[in-house]
């Protein structure tokens, strides 16, 4: 992956030794669950997810400038047939507690969208939530994503949830109020 950098975060590829950062909030009750996944029981666990996000190769991990120190992760996810055939990819993300409410995931989206859109060079960009997730619903909206329809999806828990899904096209992209200019990127 390339390393994304924006004001406050550096986005970078996910380290074995990242697993006790990452286990860190991967096992509270309030993060997990809202992305559709069961809160880790173990930090082995988490060391089996990691090793599974490196093989895949779409997760950045996000840290602070100040402390190289995991306090989430974004990803742009090839999930379905439709998006390996017609060049878009799904966009996915989650921030430990101890950081929401500061915009930084408004921040680490844009970096993202500019890379998909500029350097990918993706015809589209998807998103999805929860019905009930208020707050990743603030983050899409606040990244002018365009809603599209509702779709239900499988939970961990073995129940169907309802996801609000939503795109970006590149033209909407470039014509839009995105910032196409600031994120550095390292290769
Ligand atoms: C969704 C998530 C990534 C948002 O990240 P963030 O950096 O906190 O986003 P923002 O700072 O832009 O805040 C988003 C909204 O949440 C609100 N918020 C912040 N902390 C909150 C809290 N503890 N409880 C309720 N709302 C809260 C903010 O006020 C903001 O709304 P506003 O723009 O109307 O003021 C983060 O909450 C998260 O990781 N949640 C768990 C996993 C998840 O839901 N992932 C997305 C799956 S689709």
């Amino acid at each position: 992956m390339k390393t994304l950098v924006t004001k406050r975060l550096i986005l970078r590829d996910l380290r074995y030794s990242d697993v006790e950062d990452f286990y860190n909030y991967a096992k509270k009750p309030n993060i997990g669950p809202s992305a559709g996944w069961k809160p880790h029981q173990s930090i082995d666990e988490s060391m089996k997810i990691i090793r599974m996000m490196i093989s895949e190769n779409e997760v950045w991990a996000i840290t602070l400038k100040e402390v190289d120190q995991v306090i989430g992760t974004i990803g742009l996810h090839v999930r379905n047939f439709d998006n390996a055939i017609s060049n878009q990819k799904e966009i996915g993300y989650v921030l430990d507690d101890t950081h929401w409410g500061k915009g930084l995931m408004v921040e680490a989206v844009e970096a993202v969208l500019r890379y998909a859109f500029i350097d990918l060079e993706l015809d589209k960009v998807l998103c999805g939530h929860s019905i009930h997730n208020i707050q990743s619903k603030r983050v899409v909206e606040k990244s002018n994503f365009i809603y599209t329809h509702n779709e239900f999806r499988d939970h961990f828990d073995g129940t169907q949830i309802e996801i609000m899904m939503y795109e970006l096209t590149k033209d909407n992209y470039l014509g839009g109020k995105h910032d196409k200019s600031k994120t550095e990127i390292r290769l």
